[in-house]
């Protein structure tokens, strides 16, 4: 498959990669038509359903549903239906360590694994809609166990095991979760990482059951024979199948609702139709499983669409930098799906790629950032040696499956540009006006009913939070964008206060929830700092009344949150740019950091202190290099 230049800014589809496209060609063209009956049809080809549905999609106001009336399991799905070739493998878990060995697991060794699972968990008292908190790396037991939920109809709450032990708790604590899913250790750039502690100090007088796994045995836990089945249960299309905890912008996290029928429908099909991905293919998602992204294209995608998913445990570029291409070669990778830091990281080392021809490559996706051309063009050229299409996603946690990108045998593929709503989702641009913008100019980037059949459905105790998404009748992202005259979009960045480090979300108030609470500190300001590699650092500007190292603040931070919140830069302030209402300026802080001149101060309370900082910040920055 050969991907063409057609003029010195795209890359178009050759006749063989249109030809071998699992997307037909007037794919765009059908949907148009009816959007909703686009998915009513993709629903009834692409998924099992126990009850099949009559009806399509409602709505009122912000609250819509898809096929409600139909039910279906999303493991029987994913496992049950996959069957009728057990053999084929659907799990590859690569240790870090590479004196370990990797595993194997089949379908037919995964669906008695998560059979066994959902045993225990029933066994545990564990019913249909209680919730069911895993904190685990990316290991076979952490699918195992969502897999596992998914068939009695638990819903699963996965929390990134990188999180703090404040940070697990708040999330248990909100979810009321009955039992929490770990393990004791793993490992990460050759270290072992202890989880043991973090969950006993999460855990302190919550009542709440626990299975901790033991890393050392991993994938041969639940290897018992005769255990009675469990039947997948019955689940309405709208229960829900997951909550997965996301920043927002007040300190709190969001625990974002996604229903099972709409999300089944769309992860099959966007791994189907943007990764091209076919039966017994092989995806490596490299996301770890506590993001959106591992959940659908690391666990649901791939399997749904019976292809094989690989798990690795650590850092890709340990012990060498060409880790990952390693991986590649002896897993012959088809997809290889990660993010554009990840990938800034693996450039900036290279020396090795040329060593590799990486044959097995079809499709190269990137998620979670913008992805600069530079990144674009190494990873085109020497990644994917001019063979692969470049599928910029564009998504959300809330959006549960990639919804702004190109398909691999339509295209364009634009360096920078994500490309197309996914057929049958209808995306727009609304400019300061609150009218549509045009061509090229610049607004917040909204999605118009009907709403994608993954879409968010709710906050979880928080109904008025869920409210908040919708604009005059729009999903509103919180991102900014424009599109080109031909419709393809480019993602700007964050209208509000998250930000994004090295493809991480965070909420700036969380991040200055956890450094005011220091009795040391009045208030804090956090900013993202443009960054070469991670995209964006994590700047905190921080008032205090007593004086206090920058090394407690950044252990308060990786207390409260997790290192990957931490500060990288921290400036003491006298006093921070405030507006009379006495809302922080967060943007005039950005503007300093980036150097840019900083006008229009009248509507400031103390515009003086603008100088200040941009005095302070020359003078401390050669210090932080
Ligand atoms: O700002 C957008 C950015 O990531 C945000 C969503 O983050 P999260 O919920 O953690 O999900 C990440 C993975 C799906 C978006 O609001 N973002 C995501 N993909 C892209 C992107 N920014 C630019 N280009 C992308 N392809």
């Amino acid at each position: 498959m050969k991907y063409v230049r057609s003029s010195s800014k795209k890359y178009l589809p050759s006749k063989e990669a249109k030809r071998i496209s699992l997307a037909p060609e007037d794919i765009y063209k059908k949907a148009e038509k009816s959007k909703i009956k686009f998915w009513a049809n993709l629903a009834r080809e692409g998924i099992s359903w126990i009850k099949p549905f009559t009806k399509d999609y409602e709505q009122t106001s912000e609250k819509f549903s898809w096929f409600k009336d139909g039910k279906l399991n999303l493991c029987y799905n994913a496992l049950d239906r996959n069957l009728d070739t057990p053999k084929n493998p659907a799990i590859i878990f690569i240790p870090e360590n590479v004196k370990e060995k990797k595993q194997t697991l089949s379908y037919l060794q995964l669906y008695e694994s998560v059979n066994e699972a959902a045993f225990l968990l029933r066994k545990k008292g564990i019913k249909k809609g209680d919730v069911v908190s895993i904190y685990m790396p990316p290991m076979i037991e952490a699918l195992i166990f969502m897999l596992a939920c998914a068939r009695i109809g638990a819903i699963h709450s996965v929390v990134f095991s990188a999180f703090s032990a404040e940070a697990l708790r708040t999330r248990i604590k909100d979810g009321k979760a009955k039992i929490l899913i770990s393990c004791n250790y793993y490992f990460r750039k050759g270290e072992k990482i202890f989880l043991t502690k973090k969950i006993k100090k999460a855990c302190r007088k919550i009542k709440i059951k626990k299975i901790i796994i033991d890393r050392k045995k991993t994938g041969k836990i639940f290897v018992k024979k005769n255990t009675p089945i469990i039947p997948p249960e019955p689940m309405n299309a709208e229960d829900t199948a997951f909550i997965l905890y996301t920043s927002g912008t007040t300190g709190k996290p969001k625990g974002v609702m996604h229903a099972i029928g709409g999300y089944a429908v769309q992860a099959y099909w966007s791994g189907k139709y943007i990764f091209n991905l076919k039966r017994n293919e092989t995806m490596w998602c490299t996301a770890d499983i506590g993001w959106i992204t591992g959940h659908t294209y690391a666990c649901y995608a791939p399997l749904l669409n019976k292809a094989t998913t690989v798990l690795f445990e650590g850092m890709p570029t340990h012990p060498t930098p060409d880790r990952f291409l390693k991986i590649i070669k002896e897993n012959k990778i088809n997809v290889f799906y990660t993010a554009p830091t990840a990938l800034r990281m693996f450039a900036m080392q290279d020396n090795f790629t040329s060593k590799y021809a990486l044959k097995s490559l079809k499709i190269l996706g990137t998620v979670g950032e913008p992805i600069d051309k530079e990144t674009w063009n190494w990873l085109f050229k020497k990644i994917g040696k001019g063979r692969c299409p470049i599928i910029d996603t564009y998504w959300q946690t809330e959006t549960g499956s990639a919804v702004i990108d190109a398909l691999p045998g339509h295209g364009p593929f634009i360096p920078s540009y994500a490309g197309k709503p996914f057929p049958g989702i209808d995306y727009s641009i609304i400019n300061k006006k609150g009218k549509k913008a045009k061509s090229k100019e610049e607004g917040l980037l909204v999605q118009i009913p009907p709403f994608s059949p993954s879409l968010i459905r709710g906050v979880w105790n928080n109904p008025q939070r869920y409210k908040k998404y919708f604009i005059k009748g729009k999903y509103d992202s919180g991102d900014n964008a424009f599109y080109d005259n031909e419709g393809n979009f480019r993602i700007l960045g964050r209208s509000d206060d998250i930000i994004k480090v090295a493809g991480h979300r965070m909420s700036t108030a969380e991040i200055e929830d956890a450094i005011t609470s220091l009795p040391e500190v009045i208030e804090a300001a956090i900013v993202g700092k443009s960054d070469k590699i991670k995209g964006m650092i994590v700047a905190a500007f921080v008032k205090t009344k007593k004086p206090i190292t920058e090394k407690k603040i950044i252990e308060r931070v990786i207390k409260k949150i997790g290192p990957l919140s931490k500060p990288s830069e921290i400036y003491f302030v006298k006093d921070l740019p405030k507006t009379r209402s006495g809302k922080i300026m967060r943007r005039i802080l950005k503007g300093l950091l980036e150097g840019e001149e900083i006008k229009n101060l009248s509507t400031l309370l103390n515009p003086e202190s603008v100088e200040k900082i941009k005095v302070l910040i020359k003078k401390e920055l050669p210090k932080k290099k």
